[in-house]
């Protein structure tokens, strides 16, 4: 489990192990534009501001991957405790 940071409004929301982060966004009421929920379409793209992303998706290039500005999470997880989102 990990937890997610809104970045405009510092709000926290827990992922838990059996869901994603693109769940516990939307169960917190955010409203994420999605589509495959597979890491394949890139709809759900966010922005990353801090925190490492465990990128798990089809659709980023490795070059940005490795920058962790941005992550899928329909799929993906973290790798640190927290990611601070661009939400
Ligand atoms: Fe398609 Fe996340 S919904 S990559």
């Amino acid at each position: 489990a990990f937890e997610l940071q809104l970045a405009s409004s510092g709000r926290v929301i827990p992922v838990q192990a059996h869901q994603s982060a693109l769940a516990a966004l939307l169960a917190a009421g955010l409203d994420i534009p999605m589509s495959c929920e597979q890491g394949v379409c890139g709809t759900c793209l966010t922005g990353v501001r801090a925190g490492t992303p465990d990128h798990r998706d089809q659709y980023l290039t490795d070059e940005e991957r490795a920058a962790n500005d941005r992550f899928l999470p329909c799929c993906s997880r973290a790798l640190s405790p927290r990611l601070v989102l661009e939400l």
